[in-house]
């Protein structure tokens, strides 16, 4: 696309619904303080009135509901090298092990640090201990409030035994119960320790997992809500996991990480009035304006996929009144010196109702589809957390065929046949399977881009849930070095992937008699036939994974989204950059 081109479809969609209310907000209060002194000529009074009412229908949502401005949690984390009695402030944070409660035949602690944390405490650690049967297993947590002392709490966390394929959610899990402690006391700074010694390099991670727990555990999506409580924590020293530029380094990545955790979570977690398919390209033009020394964005709306030949994409848009954009986001780092180029195609079906197949029933969960655009999701927070770390030698493009899955008069048809972009045929014989055909073109366009990877995400079979659960992404891929890339990746970032099979012989499902294709194969092996499908869009010479993050995309207990896929994607990018 030429640049100019690119601006008039900047402009396309610069009077979508608008996402920030502190805008629309701010333009209606001066509105409203200014009238009584208004001594405009009456036509020019009619113009301004309509101005304010058509942008207050342009951008108001279906509903009226907009969401307040998002707050990142803003903490700063120091990482110090001192004695512990030495530390003043309101809550002093403990990481124990069960093998640091151990004590000697003098019946005193044998780690260093709670033997004199203990003595300092007049011996109080240890009846506490007792008293609350605190082990130093995961999740057990106990707090003691310390009058006249430097610290006014003091909380114990259970760390559990630590594999070391598992430390970053062991330290994320610190880090959460601290951010509770600190909540829960109204606490402004804090400090961590962890009793257990631990190696040099397991202290780096330790510690970032530390503060990205902390920062994620204290967050919390309240823009729906109209009354909310604010968290106070401001610092939190980490204490005897070293000091320097080199960790204060990854700290900071740990942050521009979690920033890109809540905006991916905040993505899902908007319901589909709010965030619409321009909502979201919106979204991804103020990334790449507030990151603009490494980000370009164009975005493609109907008519421009039209002429790309997305006819599996726009089938899937077709029945729905909020029009589909295409999102193309390319990050460059700032020498412009470029060894590995890379892409993250996401899922983004801001909501997927099955279309004709419509998903009917309990068992279907249709009222939490708005998560289907949690590969999106996952892609554009990866995307925020790059925009600020800016790592060299590695460029990046994010990809999203961004639409809902709707019913109306104009909609895809179960029989259908539809032409993908790269000129392949497909028999719907399951609207409900649209993720897939967006996918399609999506992964056509990535690897016409000159990429060497790419890595799609997407929450696309409910098959995978019933695989793996909800806790666990399934990925696909033939490329045996890609998965231990992307393995890789996740241990740092805590995420928990699970290879599948590409069984070539289960292709046999996905004849059609008239197509080149069916777009389902039935319920046998769902997950695997979705992934096959995906493949035939695929460029052989590309490395290609693609990751189904159907259930751990949204959190039941909490009713919540995950932010699954950022840290992962991050840390591969990382990975990748030289
Ligand atoms: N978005 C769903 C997959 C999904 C289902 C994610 C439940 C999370 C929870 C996807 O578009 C879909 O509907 N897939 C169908 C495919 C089937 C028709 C072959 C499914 O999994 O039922
Ligand atoms: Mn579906
Ligand atoms: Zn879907």
């Amino acid at each position: 696309m030429t640049a100019a081109a690119a601006v008039a479809a900047a402009a396309s969609f610069a009077s979508c619904v608008c996402w920030s209310s502190r805008f629309d907000s701010a333009l209606f209060f001066t509105w409203q303080l200014r009238r009584p002194s208004l001594s405009f000529p009456c036509r020019l009074r009619l113009v301004l009135r309509q101005s304010m009412a058509s942008s207050l229908t342009t951008k108001a949502t279906l509903g009226l509901t907009k969401p307040a401005a998002v707050e990142f949690p803003q903490i700063s984390f120091s990482a110090k090298e001192i004695d512990i009695s030495e530390w003043n402030g309101d809550v002093l944070a403990v990481a124990i092990s069960e093998k640091d409660m151990s004590k000697g035949s003098d019946s005193k602690f044998e780690n260093p640090i709670l033997k004199k944390l203990d003595e300092q405490l007049g011996g109080l650690l240890a009846d506490v201990s007792e008293e609350e049967d605190f082990k130093g297993k995961a999740g057990q947590a106990a707090v003691i409030r310390l009058p006249g002392l430097g610290f006014k709490r003091l909380s114990l966390v259970g760390l559990g035994p630590i594999a070391p394929s598992s430390m970053t959610t062991s330290y994320r899990g610190i880090g959460e119960a601290v951010a509770s402690t600190a909540r829960a006391a109204q606490a402004s700074n804090a400090a961590i320790v962890v009793a257990s010694l631990i190696s040099k390099d397991a202290r780096v991670l330790a510690a970032s997992a530390i503060a990205s727990g902390t920062i994620l555990g204290i967050y919390e999506d309240n823009r729906f809500k109209s009354e909310t409580k604010k968290a106070l924590l401001k610092s939190v020293d980490i204490i005897g996991l070293g000091a320097g530029p080199e960790l204060e380094k990854k700290l900071r990545y740990a942050s521009d990480i979690s920033s890109g955790v809540i905006f991916g979570k905040e993505l899902v977690n908007a319901p589909a009035n709010v965030l619409t398919p321009g909502a979201l390209a919106e979204e991804v033009s103020k990334i790449a304006s507030s990151y603009s020394d490494v980000f370009t964005a164009k975005i493609f709306d109907a008519e421009q996929c039209k002429e790309m030949n997305m006819g599996s994409y726009l089938a899937v848009a077709a029945a729905s009144s909020n029009p589909p954009h295409f999102i193309h986001l390319c990050y460059r780092p700032i020498d412009g010196n470029i060894k590995t180029k890379l892409a993250i195609v996401g899922k983004g079906l801001t909501f997927d109702s099955g279309g004709y197949n419509i998903k009917t029933g309990p068992g279907s969960s249709i009222e939490l589809m708005k998560f289907d655009m949690g590969g999106s999701a996952a892609a554009f927070g990866a995307a925020k957390a790059i925009g600020q770390i800016k790592p060299p030698g590695v460029e990046v493009h994010f990809i999203v065929a961004a639409c809902e899955n709707m019913i109306s008069g104009t909609g895809m048809r179960p029989g259908d046949i539809i032409t993908a972009s790269n000129g392949k045929t497909i028999e719907v014989n399951n609207t409900d399977a649209e993720g897939r055909l967006t996918l399609a073109d999506a992964l056509v366009y990535a690897c016409n881009q000159g990429i060497e990877k790419v890595v799609d995400l997407a929450t696309l079979t409910g098959a995978c849930i019933v695989a793996l659960g909800p806790s666990i992404a399934g990925f696909f891929t033939p490329s045996d070095e890609l998965a231990k890339e992307i393995i890789a990746a996740s241990e740092v970032a805590g995420e928990k992937l699970w290879r599948m099979p590409l069984e070539d012989s289960y292709w046999e499902s996905m004849k059609s008699s008239v197509a080149d294709m069916l777009n389902t194969g039935g319920r046998p092996g769902g997950a695997i036939t979705a992934a096959l499908f995906l493949k035939q869009f695929v460029d052989e010479k590309v490395q290609w994974m693609h990751i189904d993050m159907a259930g751990p995309v949204w959190n039941e207990k909490k009713r919540t989204s995950t932010g699954f896929g950022v840290s992962t994607l991050v840390e591969w990018v990382l990975l990748n950059s030289s």
